[in-house]
């Protein structure tokens, strides 16, 4: 019967190939306390593993997910009328696939992980825009000799294996397709929903 994952895949393929604006991030809901939290994160990764960010451990969502919080992820790509709805099991990204992501980040990038650390956690509030880019400067001059800036250890990878998955296919008539896949014994079923 196939899996939403490989649907997933191609849906992501063909939106890019669309260029589509949607097509390298999704949005990643987090439960704090009693209510929804979302954001717009990179989609750093999707393959057979899942759906794949990353984030720093300084951050709200990371101590959201920590203490034990369910995850969601929303992707849509207009350019081919799919929404994919995912739950699922979260676990660290490989060591080896964190580094290949942290390769791809530019300079400011990695020292804005480095500025989390130091100067200020990822959505504290800080006085001003001055103290924001005196505390970049200050980075910048600490790793002035270094081209490779190096990780911090508060960067994590994270990959969310979907178990439930439900599926939204446009159709020009308005009468939109829906499924819901869910992974029962390692066996993808899927059935039909009321649009
Ligand atoms: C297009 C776009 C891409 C983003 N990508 C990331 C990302 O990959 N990682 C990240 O931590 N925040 C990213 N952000 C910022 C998040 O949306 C969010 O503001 C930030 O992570 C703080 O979230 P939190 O306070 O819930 O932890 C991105 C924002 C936008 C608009």
């Amino acid at each position: 019967m196939g899996s939403p994952l490989a649907d997933m895949m191609t849906a992501r393929e063909a939106a890019t190939t669309a260029e589509d604006p949607l097509a390298d991030v999704c949005f990643w809901g987090t439960v704090d306390g009693d209510v929804a939290a979302m954001r717009v994160l990179a989609l750093r990764s999707l393959d057979a593993y899942g759906i794949g960010v990353v984030v720093s451990r300084t951050s709200p969502k990371w101590r959201q997910m920590s203490l034990g919080g369910k995850v969601a992820v929303l992707l849509y790509w207009a350019t081919v009328g799919r929404q994919f709805r995912v739950t699922g099991v979260l676990a660290e990204m490989p060591a080896s696939i964190l580094a290949d992501q942290w390769a791809k980040k530019g300079r400011r990038a990695r020292l804005l992980e480095h500025y989390y650390d130091v100067h200020g956690a990822q959505t504290s509030p800080v006085p001003s825009r001055v103290t924001l880019e005196a505390g970049m400067a200050e980075l910048e001059q600490r790793f002035d000799e270094v081209e490779d800036v190096p990780m911090p250890d508060s960067v994590v990878g994270l990959v969310v294996t979907p178990t439930e998955v439900e599926v939204w296919h446009d159709r020009e008539d308005r009468l939109h397709d829906r499924w819901m896949w869910r992974l029962i014994d390692g066996v993808w079923a899927r059935e039909r929903l009321v649009p």
